[in-house]
């Protein structure tokens, strides 16, 4: 997939991951980027220094995400490519509260059927589009230290590989986004940004480059560290062994650094 000359918008677009994937396709060349985020005034700042359009959208909410499909559409033009990318993580096990389990899931999961919901019938119909689901490594291996994010994120993962299923054969381009930690507000909330750093902390703009690498290779899944690769056969390999694996590393987290909210 080419990014040139293509209509795009990114949630979550005001900081982190988002920002960096809105900065790198208005580079590339991107007709327009429309810059979706909870805090007007960060899609301000970053749609004002790409040439691109702010636009208000809370994810968690159905309304706010069919408003800005159809607006982006009525007033840009039809949407080539949609990064959904917005999402949060909670801390903790079990006993996180039915509460905060209903907002992660919507976040991180109900936020991207919604898209899908409304955009893809409509590029169906005018012959294709592409999708792109920020999930995380945590979809494909595990989060220590959050139950909530470990089980949203696989969601997100399964999302996306059954949208690529059902309506591949329809047009629809679909694109799972799994990094370990990246430098954003959500890692810098943790120091050393958590267990998740374990293999480092990778920039937002290295993220966009390995995203503009798939898109090239048209791949679908795309791993910006090399890592979880190989952590993902082992697990397939023996799934026991990376249990107790797993185990261990969350041992080691936790004397050294008790995750906090
Ligand atoms: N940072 C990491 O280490 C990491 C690793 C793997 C996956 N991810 C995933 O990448 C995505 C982006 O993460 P990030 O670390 O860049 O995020 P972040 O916490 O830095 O937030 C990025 C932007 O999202 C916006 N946002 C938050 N909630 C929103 C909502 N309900 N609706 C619209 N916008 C909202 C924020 O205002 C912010 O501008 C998330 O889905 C996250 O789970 C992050």
């Amino acid at each position: 997939m080419d990014i040139a000359g293509k209509i795009i918008v990114v949630t979550g677009g005001g900081g982190g991951i988002g920002e960096g994937l809105c900065r790198r396709f208005a580079a590339e060349g991107a007709k327009t980027v429309v810059v979706a985020d909870l805090d007007e005034e960060r899609a301000r700042k970053v749609a004002e220094s790409i040439k691109g359009i702010a636009a208000y959208c809370d994810v968690r909410d159905r309304r706010d995400i069919e408003d800005l499909i159809s607006n982006t559409e009525e007033r840009v033009g039809p949407i080539d490519l949609f990064c959904s990318n917005a999402g949060i993580i909670t801390l903790g096990g079990v006993e996180v509260p039915d509460e905060q389990w209903q907002r992660i899931w919507e976040i991180n999961v109900l936020s991207h059927v919604r898209v899908g919901r409304v955009l893809i019938p409509r590029m169906i119909e005018r012959g294709g589009g592409a999708l792109m689901i920020t999930a995380s490594a945590a979809g494909l291996l595990s989060q220590i230290g959050s139950i909530p994010y470990s089980v949203t994120k696989h969601a997100a993962v399964g999302l996306a590989e059954s949208i690529a299923i059902t309506y591949g054969d329809q047009g629809i381009q679909v694109f799972a986004l799994c990094p370990q930690a990246v430098r954003s507000d959500m890692t810098r909330r943790h120091e050393g940004g958590g267990v998740a750093a374990v293999d480092g902390l990778m920039e937002p703009e290295e993220v966009a480059e390995k995203v503009m690498q798939a898109f090239r290779d048209d791949t679908f899944l795309i791993l910006p560290h090399g890592e979880v690769k190989t952590y993902m056969q082992r697990k397939a390999s023996d799934y026991d062994r990376w249990l107790h694996g797993m185990r261990r590393l969350q041992a080691r987290f936790l004397e050294g650094a008790p995750l906090k909210q």
